[in-house]
């Protein structure tokens, strides 16, 4: 659906998008992850075709994004970051007024109104000031009209930034619910949203590309060498510290106090977890908590850094 070859963008003295090349098959669901200033708006700004590349190329099923960007832009629904909305307009005016703009008319765009409508959950504020309605309702606009002309391809940049955690969640739901009918390329930096939506991911961090893989392989990675939290109450912290770095795969351990408890950290490279329960069954320490640490994208780039060094 989306090949993008050796695609760069430069702005005078930076480069934000270095060669980058991936392909999104057909039906994917992509999260394209990194942190801020990455390069993700960048690269989906040149696939929408709002931006021209300095170098490289991409097609959308089969067009030229630049030689062919009309014929592209037909499969193409572009959700840029922030939506850009007229305040002073309902919603249905300014949706009647992007239908008419994307040539969509007629019969036609009363049945894509009202589909929208329903599916993007604004049957009862259709009539209401986009001004009146709340960030959530916003976005749910500006999907709306991404989705007016059919395309079969979403690029979503952070759709779910800005929002409270009940609006993330309808928002995901949402897009979870296109993902069956629709192939989308979805920006964000926060780890867990692509997990719960996509089925691949691609990371970008520093304008290039670092990681292509399901979330599921990259939890798993990052499993493999992390961190691991415990706390145990003991008298005698330094007996436990000793018998935990014993462990295999321990790298080491750090410790403090927290009243009669003590909070261990351990930076593994294999899972320890079952052997910290044995040890704890074993010396009868009373342990109240025994987690993988919060994995951050910063921990993932880290490793992905640190792995190359290697
Ligand atoms: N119009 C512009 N002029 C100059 N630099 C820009 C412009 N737009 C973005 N950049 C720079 O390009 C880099 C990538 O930006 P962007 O694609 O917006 O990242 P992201 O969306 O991942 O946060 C950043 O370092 C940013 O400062
Ligand atoms: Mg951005």
């Amino acid at each position: 659906m989306i090949v993008v070859e050796k695609l760069t963008k430069s702005y005078a003295g930076a480069t934000a998008v270095d060669s980058i090349s991936f392909e999104v098959g057909k039906g994917d669901i992509v999260g394209f992850l990194g942190p801020n200033g990455a390069g993700k708006s960048t690269t989906m700004r040149m696939l929408a075709s709002y931006l021209p590349p300095t170098s490289g190329a991409a097609t959308v099923a089969g067009y030229d994004i630049f030689r062919n960007s009309l014929k592209a832009r037909e499969h193409i629904g572009y959700m840029p970051e922030g939506v850009p909305l007229y305040q002073d307009m309902r919603v249905n005016e300014y949706l009647r007024y992007r239908a008419e703009l994307k040539g969509v008319r007629g019969r036609r765009m009363k049945e894509r109104l009202s589909d929208v409508y329903e599916l993007c959950g604004l049957c009862e504020v259709h009539k209401k000031m986009i001004s009146s309605l709340s960030k959530g309702f916003r976005q749910r606009v500006g999907l709306a009209d991404v989705l007016l002309h059919e395309p079969d391809l979403l690029i979503l940049d952070e759709p779910t930034i800005g929002l409270d955690p009940n609006q993330i969640r309808q928002m995901r739901e949402l897009i979870r619910k296109l993902g069956c009918h629709h192939t989308i390329l979805l920006s964000t930096h926060i780890l867990a949203e692509v997990e719960m939506t996509c089925n691949r991911v691609i990371i970008i961090n520093h304008g290039k590309i670092e990681v292509v893989d399901t979330p599921q392989n990259l939890r798993a990675r990052m499993r493999i060498s992390g961190e691991v939290y415990l706390e145990i109450r003991h008298d005698f912290p330094k007996k436990v510290v000793s018998l935990l770095r014993a462990l295999p795969g321990v790298a080491s351990v750090d410790f403090s106090q927290n009243g009669e408890w003590w909070e261990f950290r351990l930076q593994t490279s294999a899972d320890p977890r079952e052997a910290i329960f044995e040890l704890a069954l074993k010396y009868h320490w009373p342990l109240r908590e025994l987690r993988h640490a919060q994995i951050s994208l910063e921990d993932i780039f880290a490793d992905i850094t640190h792995a190359e060094e290697i």
